[in-house]
Protein backbone atom coordinates (compact mmCIF):
# COMPACT_ATOMS: atom_id res chain seq x y z
CA UNK A 1 0.00 0.00 0.00
CA UNK A 2 1.45 3.48 -0.89
CA UNK A 3 1.47 6.20 1.70
CA UNK A 4 -1.18 7.95 -0.35
CA UNK A 5 -3.91 4.88 -0.37
CA UNK A 6 -2.97 4.83 3.54
CA UNK A 7 -4.23 8.19 3.69
CA UNK A 8 -7.04 7.97 2.01
CA UNK A 9 -8.02 4.69 3.76
CA UNK A 10 -6.90 6.73 6.72
CA UNK A 11 -9.47 9.52 6.32
CA UNK A 12 -12.31 7.17 5.26
CA UNK A 13 -11.94 5.35 8.43
CA UNK A 14 -11.91 9.12 10.26
CA UNK A 15 -15.19 9.86 8.29
CA UNK A 16 -16.72 6.71 9.45
CA UNK A 17 -16.30 6.68 12.82
CA UNK A 18 -17.50 10.31 12.71
CA UNK A 19 -20.51 9.74 11.00
CA UNK A 20 -21.49 6.24 13.00
CA UNK A 21 -23.56 7.41 15.77
CA UNK A 22 -22.35 5.06 18.16
CA UNK A 23 -18.87 5.01 17.23
CA UNK A 24 -19.02 8.73 17.24
CA UNK A 25 -19.75 9.06 20.75
CA UNK A 26 -16.98 7.36 21.97
CA UNK A 27 -14.77 9.52 19.73
CA UNK A 28 -16.36 12.43 21.67
CA UNK A 29 -15.78 11.73 24.85
CA UNK A 30 -11.83 10.66 24.17
CA UNK A 31 -10.98 14.50 24.49
CA UNK A 32 -11.94 17.01 26.26
CA UNK A 33 -11.90 19.46 23.10
CA UNK A 34 -15.31 20.05 21.30
CA UNK A 35 -14.05 20.68 18.14
CA UNK A 36 -12.87 16.88 17.34
CA UNK A 37 -12.15 16.70 13.64
CA UNK A 38 -15.36 17.23 11.53
CA UNK A 39 -15.27 15.31 8.43
CA UNK A 40 -14.11 16.94 5.08
CA UNK A 41 -16.60 17.32 2.86
CA UNK A 42 -15.42 19.66 0.03
CA UNK A 43 -13.68 16.14 -1.82
CA UNK A 44 -10.53 18.25 -1.38
CA UNK A 45 -7.88 14.95 -1.00
CA UNK A 46 -5.17 17.11 0.11
CA UNK A 47 -6.50 18.16 3.12
CA UNK A 48 -5.66 15.98 6.19
CA UNK A 49 -7.90 16.22 9.06
CA UNK A 50 -4.47 16.00 11.38
CA UNK A 51 -3.40 18.90 9.18
CA UNK A 52 -6.47 21.15 9.92
CA UNK A 53 -6.50 20.31 14.21
CA UNK A 54 -2.74 19.83 14.44
CA UNK A 55 -1.48 21.38 17.66
CA UNK A 56 -0.39 25.13 16.92
CA UNK A 57 3.11 26.42 17.75
CA UNK A 58 2.45 29.88 18.58
CA UNK A 59 -0.48 31.88 20.50
CA UNK A 60 -1.60 33.75 17.29
CA UNK A 61 -2.85 30.53 15.66
CA UNK A 62 -4.45 30.02 18.59
CA UNK A 63 -8.43 29.32 17.43
CA UNK A 64 -10.04 28.64 20.87
CA UNK A 65 -9.03 27.54 24.50
CA UNK A 66 -8.78 23.50 23.50
CA UNK A 67 -6.09 24.95 21.34
CA UNK A 68 -3.54 25.34 24.38
CA UNK A 69 -4.63 22.09 25.54
CA UNK A 70 -2.59 19.63 23.66
CA UNK A 71 0.83 22.03 24.12
CA UNK A 72 -0.05 21.89 27.69
CA UNK A 73 0.27 18.19 27.03
CA UNK A 74 3.43 18.33 25.25
CA UNK A 75 5.58 20.99 27.73
CA UNK A 76 4.35 18.98 30.66
CA UNK A 77 5.74 15.71 32.46
CA UNK A 78 2.42 13.50 32.19
CA UNK A 79 1.61 13.35 36.23
CA UNK A 80 1.75 17.21 36.14
CA UNK A 81 -0.88 17.18 33.36
CA UNK A 82 -2.61 14.21 35.01
CA UNK A 83 -3.09 16.71 37.68
CA UNK A 84 -4.93 19.28 35.26
CA UNK A 85 -6.85 16.41 33.35
CA UNK A 86 -8.33 14.08 35.94
CA UNK A 87 -11.46 14.29 37.29
CA UNK A 88 -12.63 11.23 39.37
CA UNK A 89 -13.36 7.85 38.81
CA UNK A 90 -14.16 7.66 35.02
CA UNK A 91 -14.37 10.86 34.67
CA UNK A 92 -18.30 10.67 34.13
CA UNK A 93 -18.74 14.87 36.07
CA UNK A 94 -15.92 15.97 33.92
CA UNK A 95 -17.59 15.15 30.75
CA UNK A 96 -20.95 15.64 32.24
CA UNK A 97 -19.71 19.14 32.83
CA UNK A 98 -19.28 19.83 29.56
CA UNK A 99 -22.25 17.60 27.84
CA UNK A 100 -24.55 19.95 30.47
CA UNK A 101 -23.63 22.83 28.17
CA UNK A 102 -24.08 21.00 24.98
CA UNK A 103 -28.13 20.50 26.02
CA UNK A 104 -29.01 24.10 26.58
CA UNK A 105 -29.72 25.54 23.33
CA UNK A 106 -29.74 29.22 22.36
CA UNK A 107 -32.73 31.34 21.29
CA UNK A 108 -31.54 34.59 18.81
CA UNK A 109 -32.62 37.40 18.41
CA UNK A 110 -32.56 39.73 15.65
CA UNK A 111 -32.70 42.93 14.69
CA UNK A 112 -31.69 44.98 17.40
CA UNK A 113 -29.07 47.24 15.90
CA UNK A 114 -26.30 45.98 18.25
CA UNK A 115 -22.85 46.94 17.14
CA UNK A 116 -21.15 46.83 20.15
CA UNK A 117 -21.50 44.28 23.78
CA UNK A 118 -21.10 45.81 27.17
CA UNK A 119 -19.41 42.32 29.39
CA UNK A 120 -19.24 44.09 32.53
CA UNK A 121 -20.25 43.45 35.77
CA UNK A 122 -20.50 44.43 39.11
CA UNK A 123 -19.69 42.37 41.98
CA UNK A 124 -19.69 43.48 46.01
CA UNK A 125 -19.75 47.22 44.64
CA UNK A 126 -16.37 46.55 42.10
CA UNK A 127 -16.79 46.73 38.26
CA UNK A 128 -14.77 44.09 36.13
CA UNK A 129 -14.50 44.34 32.24
CA UNK A 130 -16.06 40.92 32.24
CA UNK A 131 -18.01 38.25 34.29
CA UNK A 132 -14.95 35.53 33.83
CA UNK A 133 -13.30 35.15 37.17
CA UNK A 134 -10.03 32.80 37.55
CA UNK A 135 -10.55 30.06 39.59
CA UNK A 136 -7.98 28.74 42.45
CA UNK A 137 -5.57 26.15 40.70
CA UNK A 138 -3.02 24.93 43.11
CA UNK A 139 0.52 23.90 42.80
CA UNK A 140 0.51 26.54 39.34
CA UNK A 141 4.48 26.03 39.39
CA UNK A 142 4.16 22.61 38.45
CA UNK A 143 3.33 23.73 35.09
CA UNK A 144 5.23 26.67 34.45
CA UNK A 145 8.14 28.54 36.48
CA UNK A 146 6.32 31.37 36.97
CA UNK A 147 2.96 29.86 38.07
CA UNK A 148 0.58 32.09 39.80
CA UNK A 149 2.84 35.19 39.34
CA UNK A 150 2.36 34.81 35.74
CA UNK A 151 -1.44 34.35 36.02
CA UNK A 152 -1.25 37.65 38.58
CA UNK A 153 0.12 39.48 35.82
CA UNK A 154 -1.96 38.40 33.31
CA UNK A 155 -5.13 38.94 35.18
CA UNK A 156 -3.93 42.56 36.20
CA UNK A 157 -3.32 43.38 32.47
CA UNK A 158 -6.84 41.98 31.25
CA UNK A 159 -8.75 42.87 34.40
CA UNK A 160 -10.25 39.46 35.99
CA UNK A 161 -10.51 38.63 39.68
CA UNK A 162 -7.67 35.81 40.55
CA UNK A 163 -8.70 33.46 43.36
CA UNK A 164 -5.60 32.09 44.69
CA UNK A 165 -5.27 28.09 45.94
CA UNK A 166 -4.04 26.93 49.81
CA UNK A 167 -2.12 24.75 47.94
CA UNK A 168 -0.02 27.79 45.74
CA UNK A 169 3.38 27.89 44.91
CA UNK A 170 3.73 31.43 45.71
CA UNK A 171 2.27 33.03 48.77
CA UNK A 172 -0.30 35.45 48.71
CA UNK A 173 1.63 38.35 49.52
CA UNK A 174 3.63 37.70 46.55
CA UNK A 175 0.33 37.04 44.20
CA UNK A 176 -1.08 40.45 45.84
CA UNK A 177 2.14 42.16 44.91
CA UNK A 178 1.90 40.72 41.63
CA UNK A 179 -1.65 41.42 40.46
CA UNK A 180 -1.51 44.90 42.13
CA UNK A 181 -5.32 45.00 42.99
CA UNK A 182 -6.58 42.53 45.75
CA UNK A 183 -7.22 39.30 44.93
CA UNK A 184 -9.38 36.70 46.69
CA UNK A 185 -7.78 33.90 48.91
CA UNK A 186 -9.39 30.39 48.68
CA UNK A 187 -8.89 28.33 51.89
CA UNK A 188 -8.75 24.62 52.74
CA UNK A 189 -8.65 24.29 56.57
CA UNK A 190 -6.43 22.43 59.00
CA UNK A 191 -7.32 20.48 61.51
CA UNK A 192 -5.55 23.20 64.22
CA UNK A 193 -7.96 26.36 64.02
CA UNK A 194 -4.64 28.62 65.01
CA UNK A 195 -3.84 27.39 61.68
CA UNK A 196 -6.44 28.03 59.56
CA UNK A 197 -6.71 31.83 61.67
CA UNK A 198 -3.14 32.36 60.41
CA UNK A 199 -3.96 31.82 57.14
CA UNK A 200 -7.26 33.86 57.41
CA UNK A 201 -4.79 36.82 58.76
CA UNK A 202 -2.19 36.64 55.95
CA UNK A 203 -5.17 36.91 53.32
CA UNK A 204 -6.85 40.15 55.20
CA UNK A 205 -3.25 41.45 55.76
CA UNK A 206 -2.24 41.29 51.78
CA UNK A 207 -5.21 43.21 51.29
CA UNK A 208 -7.95 40.27 50.18
CA UNK A 209 -11.44 41.73 50.16
CA UNK A 210 -13.33 37.90 50.39
CA UNK A 211 -12.71 34.22 51.39
CA UNK A 212 -13.46 31.23 49.28
CA UNK A 213 -14.25 28.19 51.89
CA UNK A 214 -14.21 25.21 49.45
CA UNK A 215 -16.61 22.71 50.96
CA UNK A 216 -16.66 20.02 47.95
CA UNK A 217 -13.58 17.90 49.17
CA UNK A 218 -14.12 16.68 52.57
CA UNK A 219 -14.89 13.01 51.80
CA UNK A 220 -11.86 12.67 49.47
CA UNK A 221 -11.79 12.65 45.64
CA UNK A 222 -10.76 9.00 43.59
CA UNK A 223 -8.52 10.85 40.69
CA UNK A 224 -7.94 7.30 38.61
CA UNK A 225 -6.71 9.55 35.43
CA UNK A 226 -4.21 11.20 37.44
CA UNK A 227 -3.36 8.00 38.62
CA UNK A 228 -2.82 6.79 34.99
CA UNK A 229 -0.78 9.57 34.23
CA UNK A 230 1.38 9.07 36.74
CA UNK A 231 2.13 5.75 35.75
CA UNK A 232 3.63 6.75 32.39
CA UNK A 233 6.17 8.95 34.27
CA UNK A 234 9.71 7.89 34.34
CA UNK A 235 11.04 10.41 36.40
CA UNK A 236 11.59 10.05 40.33
CA UNK A 237 8.78 12.38 41.43
CA UNK A 238 10.72 11.92 45.24
CA UNK A 239 13.12 14.43 44.16
CA UNK A 240 10.45 17.36 43.83
CA UNK A 241 7.55 15.55 46.21
CA UNK A 242 9.82 14.26 49.09
CA UNK A 243 9.62 15.72 53.09
CA UNK A 244 9.33 18.22 54.82
CA UNK A 245 5.89 17.91 53.17
CA UNK A 246 4.39 20.74 51.15
CA UNK A 247 8.07 22.94 51.44
CA UNK A 248 6.65 24.18 48.05
CA UNK A 249 3.44 25.33 49.19
CA UNK A 250 4.04 29.21 51.50
CA UNK A 251 0.60 29.01 52.84
CA UNK A 252 1.08 25.90 54.45
CA UNK A 253 4.54 24.65 54.54
CA UNK A 254 5.00 26.37 58.34
CA UNK A 255 2.49 24.09 59.59
CA UNK A 256 4.77 20.85 59.40
CA UNK A 257 1.96 18.77 61.88
CA UNK A 258 -0.96 19.45 59.40
CA UNK A 259 -3.86 18.01 57.91
CA UNK A 260 -6.49 19.51 56.23
CA UNK A 261 -10.23 19.89 57.86
CA UNK A 262 -12.56 16.98 56.40
CA UNK A 263 -14.96 17.35 59.31
CA UNK A 264 -16.76 20.81 58.25
CA UNK A 265 -20.01 22.04 59.19
CA UNK A 266 -22.22 25.12 59.33
CA UNK A 267 -21.07 26.07 62.60
CA UNK A 268 -17.41 25.96 60.80
CA UNK A 269 -18.71 28.52 58.18
CA UNK A 270 -19.90 30.99 61.66
CA UNK A 271 -16.95 30.25 63.01
CA UNK A 272 -14.77 31.60 60.34
CA UNK A 273 -17.26 34.66 59.45
CA UNK A 274 -16.87 35.70 62.73
CA UNK A 275 -13.38 35.84 62.99
CA UNK A 276 -12.60 37.59 59.48
CA UNK A 277 -13.81 41.13 58.13
CA UNK A 278 -13.64 39.93 54.69
CA UNK A 279 -16.52 38.34 52.72
CA UNK A 280 -17.26 34.83 52.94
CA UNK A 281 -18.29 32.61 50.01
CA UNK A 282 -18.72 29.21 50.14
CA UNK A 283 -17.27 26.77 46.98
CA UNK A 284 -19.05 23.53 46.24
CA UNK A 285 -22.62 24.17 46.66
CA UNK A 286 -24.62 21.88 44.13
CA UNK A 287 -28.15 22.12 45.87
CA UNK A 288 -31.32 24.56 46.85
CA UNK A 289 -31.11 23.22 50.32
CA UNK A 290 -27.18 24.05 50.68
CA UNK A 291 -27.98 27.07 48.99
CA UNK A 292 -30.42 27.89 51.53
CA UNK A 293 -28.65 26.87 54.20
CA UNK A 294 -25.52 29.60 52.88
CA UNK A 295 -28.10 32.34 53.05
CA UNK A 296 -29.28 31.46 56.62
CA UNK A 297 -25.65 31.46 57.50
CA UNK A 298 -25.39 34.56 56.56
CA UNK A 299 -22.43 33.58 53.24
CA UNK A 300 -21.90 36.25 51.56
CA UNK A 301 -21.83 34.73 48.15
CA UNK A 302 -21.16 30.91 46.76
CA UNK A 303 -19.46 29.41 43.83
CA UNK A 304 -21.66 26.47 42.30
CA UNK A 305 -18.58 24.13 41.00
CA UNK A 306 -17.99 20.62 41.41
CA UNK A 307 -14.19 21.25 41.33
CA UNK A 308 -13.75 20.90 37.58
CA UNK A 309 -15.85 17.35 38.15
CA UNK A 310 -13.17 16.02 40.08
CA UNK A 311 -15.27 16.23 43.77
CA UNK A 312 -18.00 13.46 44.32
CA UNK A 313 -18.17 11.19 40.95
CA UNK A 314 -22.18 12.66 40.78
CA UNK A 315 -22.45 12.79 36.61
CA UNK A 316 -24.10 15.68 37.47
CA UNK A 317 -23.14 19.34 35.40
CA UNK A 318 -22.77 22.45 37.37
CA UNK A 319 -25.20 23.84 34.53
CA UNK A 320 -27.90 21.65 35.49
CA UNK A 321 -27.40 22.59 39.42
CA UNK A 322 -27.66 26.26 38.98
CA UNK A 323 -31.40 26.40 38.07
CA UNK A 324 -31.84 25.27 41.36
CA UNK A 325 -29.70 26.81 43.46
CA UNK A 326 -30.45 30.44 41.44
CA UNK A 327 -33.75 29.83 42.73
CA UNK A 328 -33.10 29.19 46.51
CA UNK A 329 -30.80 32.07 46.51
CA UNK A 330 -33.33 34.12 44.22
CA UNK A 331 -30.75 37.54 43.37
CA UNK A 332 -30.13 37.53 47.20
CA UNK A 333 -26.19 37.21 47.01
CA UNK A 334 -23.74 36.50 44.04
CA UNK A 335 -23.52 33.38 42.05
CA UNK A 336 -20.54 32.38 40.88
CA UNK A 337 -20.70 28.86 38.38
CA UNK A 338 -17.55 27.22 37.51
CA UNK A 339 -16.72 24.01 36.16
CA UNK A 340 -16.39 22.82 32.48
CA UNK A 341 -16.57 26.59 30.87
CA UNK A 342 -15.19 26.53 27.79
CA UNK A 343 -17.05 28.90 25.66
CA UNK A 344 -18.32 32.41 25.49
CA UNK A 345 -21.77 30.28 24.69
CA UNK A 346 -21.13 28.25 28.27
CA UNK A 347 -20.71 31.63 29.99
CA UNK A 348 -23.79 33.13 27.87
CA UNK A 349 -26.28 30.19 29.77
CA UNK A 350 -24.87 30.18 32.70
CA UNK A 351 -25.60 33.97 33.43
CA UNK A 352 -28.77 33.07 31.41
CA UNK A 353 -29.71 30.07 34.21
CA UNK A 354 -28.95 33.10 37.26
CA UNK A 355 -25.22 33.22 37.62
CA UNK A 356 -23.39 36.59 38.53
CA UNK A 357 -20.44 35.36 37.09
CA UNK A 358 -18.11 32.29 36.01
CA UNK A 359 -15.16 30.83 36.82
CA UNK A 360 -12.07 29.21 34.67
CA UNK A 361 -9.52 26.41 36.16
CA UNK A 362 -8.34 24.37 33.28
CA UNK A 363 -8.72 26.83 30.07
CA UNK A 364 -6.03 29.40 31.70
CA UNK A 365 -4.15 26.31 33.08
CA UNK A 366 -3.60 25.20 29.68
CA UNK A 367 -2.63 28.91 28.82
CA UNK A 368 0.09 29.06 31.62
CA UNK A 369 1.79 25.83 30.46
CA UNK A 370 1.68 26.17 27.07
CA UNK A 371 2.78 30.21 26.67
CA UNK A 372 3.38 31.15 29.79
CA UNK A 373 1.75 34.69 31.35
CA UNK A 374 0.47 35.27 27.37
CA UNK A 375 -1.08 31.98 27.33
CA UNK A 376 -2.90 32.89 30.15
CA UNK A 377 -4.24 36.37 28.58
CA UNK A 378 -4.62 34.74 25.19
CA UNK A 379 -6.79 32.61 26.61
CA UNK A 380 -9.37 35.41 28.40
CA UNK A 381 -9.06 37.36 25.44
CA UNK A 382 -10.75 34.30 23.59
CA UNK A 383 -13.14 33.74 26.04
CA UNK A 384 -13.88 37.21 26.29
CA UNK A 385 -14.15 37.34 22.52
CA UNK A 386 -16.60 34.65 22.33
CA UNK A 387 -18.64 36.48 25.28
CA UNK A 388 -18.92 39.82 23.04
CA UNK A 389 -19.91 38.10 19.87
CA UNK A 390 -22.73 35.72 21.86
CA UNK A 391 -24.04 38.59 23.39
CA UNK A 392 -24.08 40.54 19.52
CA UNK A 393 -25.87 37.76 18.03
CA UNK A 394 -27.87 36.80 20.67
CA UNK A 395 -29.09 41.28 21.08
CA UNK A 396 -28.29 41.36 24.61
CA UNK A 397 -26.48 44.56 24.89
CA UNK A 398 -25.63 44.07 28.52
CA UNK A 399 -25.03 41.26 30.90
CA UNK A 400 -28.19 42.07 32.52
CA UNK A 401 -30.30 41.73 29.85
CA UNK A 402 -28.65 38.33 29.85
CA UNK A 403 -32.12 35.73 30.56
CA UNK A 404 -33.76 32.44 30.10
CA UNK A 405 -35.80 33.59 28.11
CA UNK A 406 -32.49 33.49 25.29
CA UNK A 407 -32.51 29.93 26.10
CA UNK A 408 -34.39 26.44 25.45
C1 LIG B 1 -5.40 21.24 38.52
C2 LIG B 1 -6.51 21.79 39.36
C3 LIG B 1 -6.26 22.21 40.65
C4 LIG B 1 -7.27 22.78 41.41
N1 LIG B 1 -6.99 23.24 42.67
C5 LIG B 1 -7.97 23.81 43.40
C6 LIG B 1 -7.69 24.35 44.69
O1 LIG B 1 -6.57 24.33 45.15
N2 LIG B 1 -8.73 24.88 45.39
C7 LIG B 1 -10.02 24.93 44.89
O2 LIG B 1 -10.93 25.41 45.56
N3 LIG B 1 -10.29 24.44 43.67
C8 LIG B 1 -9.31 23.90 42.91
N4 LIG B 1 -9.59 23.43 41.66
C9 LIG B 1 -10.94 23.61 41.10
C10 LIG B 1 -11.06 24.96 40.39
O3 LIG B 1 -11.05 26.02 41.31
C11 LIG B 1 -12.39 25.06 39.60
O4 LIG B 1 -13.46 24.78 40.45
C12 LIG B 1 -12.42 24.12 38.41
O5 LIG B 1 -11.15 23.96 37.84
C13 LIG B 1 -13.39 24.64 37.38
O6 LIG B 1 -13.58 23.71 36.38
P1 LIG B 1 -12.82 23.73 34.96
O7 LIG B 1 -11.42 23.29 35.22
O8 LIG B 1 -13.60 22.74 34.17
O9 LIG B 1 -12.88 25.13 34.43
C14 LIG B 1 -8.59 22.88 40.88
C15 LIG B 1 -8.84 22.45 39.58
C16 LIG B 1 -7.81 21.92 38.81
C17 LIG B 1 -8.11 21.49 37.41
Amino acid sequence: MTHSDHQRYRRLLIKFLATSPLLGLGLAYCSSNDTSPAPVSNGNEEIDEDDLYRMINTIEEAINVFDFEAVAKKNLPPAHFGYIATGTNSDETLKANRAGFSKIQLKARRLRGLTKANTSIELFGQNWNTPIIVCPVGSQKAFHPEGEIAVAKAAKNKNHLQVLSTVTTSSVEEVALARKAPIWYQLYPTLKWEQTLEMVKRAEDAGCPAIVLTVDLTGGSNRETLQRYVRLDTRDCNVCHSPPRNQRKPMISSFPDFDFNGNLDWDFVQKLKSNTSMKVLVKGIVTAEDASLCLENGVDGIFVSNHGGRAEASGRSTIECLPEVAEAINGQIPIILDSGIRRGTDIFKALALGATAVGIGRPYIWGLAAFGQDGVEAVLDILRKELEMVMLQMGTPGIRDINASYLI
